[in-house]
């Protein structure tokens, strides 16, 4: 049973104090769409302390957390946890540290070579599998369920089936890459292709492209994790855009 004092409680915090309006000039999510986007990070990781058992939020993960779009929403939710800001965009990292406190990680291109050296009650991965390839996909979601405390939980972001959609009226990528995407999706349930170097962004080498996948592509990658429960998917749940996975701990209650 989720903690109803805790959600009442992130309600209360979040409403008390105005979410932090500047934004760095360098950071790569800047559109019209910027605070919405954040506030619906929010709703999602309620939805998702509602779907499981977090009993607190005392540690929080915001990976990848770009310059902030979303941290700046946490730190109203959670006033009072820690957190860790994690990217391989170190001008990010630094200013996340700088504005909202958070304890800077720079990553590495693998994620699973990075060690976080602690355990997460919470951990937002806002856009980042929709980044990458398939076994990426595969051995990332399944690192992060390793620094999970007893009852935490981990809250992505898929492109799911609406992806298609939204890709015909704002191209993700060039057509002749979405098609080897969508040759992907349809044959395994996920498709990737590199973006092109002028697409890419600098401090991302290697593999980084778009992601499109079905919810059961994803849902069988969590399937083979043990310990893990998966909480809930839920289609265009992050803006009307992104599905939303949520999976972690405890696999089984312990009074079974
Ligand atoms: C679409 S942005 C999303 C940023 C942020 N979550 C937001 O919503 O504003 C994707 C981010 O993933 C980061 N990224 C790519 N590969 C990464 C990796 N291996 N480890 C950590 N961050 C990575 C990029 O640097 C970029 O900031």
């Amino acid at each position: 049973m989720y903690n109803m004092a805790l959600i009442e409680r992130c309600l209360s915090d979040y409403g008390a104090l105005p979410v932090a309006t500047q934004v760095s000039p360098n950071d790569q999510m800047q559109n019209q769409w910027y605070l919405e986007v954040g506030r619906s990070a929010v709703e999602v990781i309620l939805a998702g302390l509602m779907s499981s058992y977090v009993p607190q939020v005392n540690r929080v993960l915001d990976l990848p957390c770009g310059h902030g779009r979303v941290l700046r929403h946490l730190v109203r939710m959670f006033p009072t946890a820690e957190f860790h800001a994690c990217d391989l965009d170190a001008d990010g990292v630094r200013y996340c540290a700088e504005q909202f406190g958070a304890v800077p990680v720079v990553s590495r291109p693998e994620l699973s070579e990075v060690d976080f050296g602690t355990k997460y009650d919470l951990i937002w991965v806002g856009s980042l599998f929709t980044h990458v390839a398939e076994p990426q996909c595969r051995s990332w979601l399944a690192h992060l369920a390793k620094f999970l405390t007893a009852r935490g939980i981990v809250v992505a972001t898929m492109h799911g089936r609406w992806s298609q959609s939204v890709h015909q009226r704002m191209p993700y990528i060039g057509e002749d890459r979405w098609q080897e995407i969508v040759n992907g999706y349809h044959a395994r349930g996920y498709g990737y292709a590199d973006y092109v170097s002028s697409e890419s962004v600098d401090h991302v080498p290697g593999n980084y492209g778009i992601s499109l996948a079905r919810p059961s592509a994803i849902l069988s990658m969590l399937e083979h994790l043990e310990g893990i429960r998966v909480f809930s998917y839920s289609e265009r749940a992050w803006a009307d855009h992104q599905d939303v996975v949520v999976y972690g701990k405890p696999a089984v209650d312990e009074a079974w």
